[in-house]
């Protein structure tokens, strides 16, 4: 696995690029737009300068040369692996999917996705290799969280979950949790529903973000509250996630809340817009 790829460089793609690129992988990033592309470089070049001043790398430029960001999917025809993590839409991603199976060449390569909650049985069934289909789900900020959950299809090759687990705790250094493809895996399932609480708390002016999420923070030791996670997360990504494991349990403590749902169409979607449930700069 020395040739990545990374679709989508967002919160999460970027996130995913600057580890493969850490661990000294070739990594070619593709945006859907050269603004985007400019953007998940502005990201990663921001995140890595970081880690220079902090000591944890060398050289956040020579970091920076491993990475190409292009806006041509083609380009990905040579590489042992491609990580996708665009937008949570089902359509879109089992389009990209049939486009990656179309140009990723070599019959070993594996085409994984990050996604959260789309079942990756969906996105395997759409290629002519769903056995070399599987899901890595990163978790964020990519950079300092250890957690990768590894999520084989029903079909997925166990070799190829073998070789995920060797290329995310052996290269990135990072430790792998086994789940079966389920909405939300083992994390979001537990984890959803929480954030959904607290904003249905929120919704009924039961109790202000701060006071939530302070009591979670000083009375059961989380490092941050329903709330504060939810905008770290972006609003829409949380809606996208809820409606998933809606779809795939019909349990209501899955149901996106009205107010989620307003704050979604209104563009207040967290930290990536500035604005959430608290105000950012
Ligand atoms: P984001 O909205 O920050 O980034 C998505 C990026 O994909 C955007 O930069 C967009 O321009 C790009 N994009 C959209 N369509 C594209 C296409 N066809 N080709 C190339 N680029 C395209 O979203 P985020 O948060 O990074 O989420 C991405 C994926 O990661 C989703 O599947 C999400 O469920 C998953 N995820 C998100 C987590 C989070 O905390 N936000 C945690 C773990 C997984």
């Amino acid at each position: 696995m020395q040739k990545v790829g990374v679709v989508g460089g967002g919160l999460m793609g970027s996130g995913i690029a600057e580890v493969c690129a850490r661990a000294g992988l070739d990594v070619i990033v593709v945006e859907s737009t050269e603004a985007s592309a400019e953007a998940a470089k502005g990201r990663m070049t921001k995140s890595l300068e970081r880690a220079e001043s902090k000591g944890k790398i060398e050289s956040a430029a020579a970091v920076l040369e491993g990475i190409r960001f292009v806006t041509d999917l083609e380009q990905l025809h040579d590489r042992d692996l491609v990580i996708e993590a665009i937008i949570e839409d089902e359509e879109i991603k089992t389009q990209l999917f049939r486009d990656l199976d179309r140009i990723v060449a070599s019959p070993d390569a594996i085409l994984a996705s990050n996604t959260s909650s789309i079942p990756i049985m969906k996105l395997g069934v759409v290629t002519s290799r769903p056995e070399r289909v599987i899901g890595i789900h990163f978790f964020n900020p990519v950079p300092v969280l250890k957690l990768v959950e590894l999520v084989p299809s029903i079909v997925t090759d166990p070799a190829v979950t073998e070789i995920a687990r060797t290329f995310v705790e052996g290269t990135l250094g990072k430790e792998a949790i086994d789940c079966k493809d389920r909405a939300g895996f083992v994390v979001n399932a537990l984890l959803i529903p929480f954030v959904l609480s607290g904003i249905r708390m929120v919704e009924s002016g039961f109790a202000s973000p701060e006071d939530i999420d302070k009591g979670l923070v000083l009375g059961a030791a989380h490092p941050q509250g329903p709330l504060a996670l939810a905008d770290l997360i972006g609003l829409d990504t949380t809606k996208a996630v809820a409606e998933s494991l809606y779809e795939e349990f019909k349990e209501p403590l899955f149901a996106a809340p009205p107010l989620l749902n307003r704050m979604v169409e209104a563009g207040l979607l967290g930290r990536k817009t500035g604005r959430g449930f608290y105000t950012y700069n």
